[in-house]
């Protein structure tokens, strides 16, 4: 009887200080409790309803200012790393702020966002393992690249401008470093010294069968095909991503060009 007793009032001194240890925020307060306004995410973007679906029931606890708080959510420590990961997820995209990115920036968070979820990065696996309707489907997945490969900026048919290096690059960096890097293989193959080689040839990248198969010689023309279209250029490879523009591809087809080989 008396054991009994000593636990019970043992479980409800523990359960008070985790309640109150809970008022504290070791990593930064993220308003998980205080009754701010829940702000919805892009609000007056034009996204489609499957893409709006996957990000609010997926994404927005942690990627926006409209957070549903389980119940164990008000227990320190499991409070603390929630906040933790809300409030770095909210810093590096806020969904809640959709409408103040620029285009641009709206166009490199869809490729990050289609890489991330692609490779089973986000959304994060604590989080997928209590909520189990996060798991990311296929047809999550193809909505999200098309819409991804929607630019929100217009296009016309030829670029307006010669191609320029410095240029590319930056379209390098906000639409292609989601899945690749120059030196490293990512979600896909390193990249420089691309121009000029032959496609599928990075000896560690495991390919598509059907890349390696094309034996593609990547130069001006081969590049531009397979950056408007690689669906239409090589059926059935692995990259679900084109760019629209045709500036863009010009600026970036001269940037890596202008990398050169891959220096021994
Ligand atoms: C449990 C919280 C959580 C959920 C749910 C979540 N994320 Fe994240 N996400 C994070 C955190 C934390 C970071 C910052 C990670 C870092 O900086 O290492 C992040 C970063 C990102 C980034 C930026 C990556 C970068 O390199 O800048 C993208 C894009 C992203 N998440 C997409 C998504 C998408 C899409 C979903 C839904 C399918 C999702 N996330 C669901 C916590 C989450
Ligand atoms: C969503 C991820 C993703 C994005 C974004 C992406 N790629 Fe890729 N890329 C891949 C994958 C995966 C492959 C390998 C395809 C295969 O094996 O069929 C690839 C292959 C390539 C290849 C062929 C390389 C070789 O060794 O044969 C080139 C060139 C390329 N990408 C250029 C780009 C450029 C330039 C961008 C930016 C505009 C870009 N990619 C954006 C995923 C991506």
């Amino acid at each position: 009887m008396m054991r009994i007793r000593s636990l019970l009032a043992g479980g409800a001194m523990l359960l008070t200080a985790s309640l109150l240890l809970a008022r504290t925020h070791p990593f930064g307060n993220a308003e998980l409790y205080q009754p701010t306004r829940p702000v919805p995410i892009m609000q007056s973007t034009n996204v489609p309803q499957s893409v709006r679906d996957t990000l609010q029931t997926k994404c927005a606890d942690c990627h926006s200012m409209q957070t549903r708080m389980p119940a164990y959510g008000k227990l320190a420590p499991m409070s603390w790393l929630m906040e933790r990961d809300i409030l770095h997820a909210r810093t590096a995209m806020n969904l809640s702020q959709w409408d103040s990115y620029s285009l641009d920036d709206q166009d490199a968070f869809k490729a990050k966002m289609l890489s991330e979820v692609k490779s089973g990065k986000m959304p994060l696996p604590q989080y997928r393992v209590i909520h189990w309707r996060s798991i990311i489907t296929a047809s999550d997945v193809e909505a999200l690249a098309s819409w991804a490969n929607q630019n929100s900026s217009v296009s016309s048919a030829q670029p307006d401008l010669p191609a320029d290096t410095l240029r590319g690059k930056d379209v390098f960096q906000r639409r292609c470093t989601g899945c690749h890097s120059l030196d490293e293989n990512r979600e896909g193959p390193r990249l420089r010294g691309v121009y000029g080689r032959v496609s599928g040839s990075v000896p560690d990248f495991s390919y598509s069968a059907a890349l390696k198969k094309a034996q593609i010689h990547w130069n001006g023309d081969s590049l531009e095909r397979w950056l408007t279209d690689p669906d239409a250029f090589v059926p059935g490879n692995d990259m679900e991503f084109h760019v629209a523009k045709p500036q863009e591809r010009a600026d970036l087809i001269r940037f890596l060009k202008d990398l050169g080989p891959v220096q021994p």
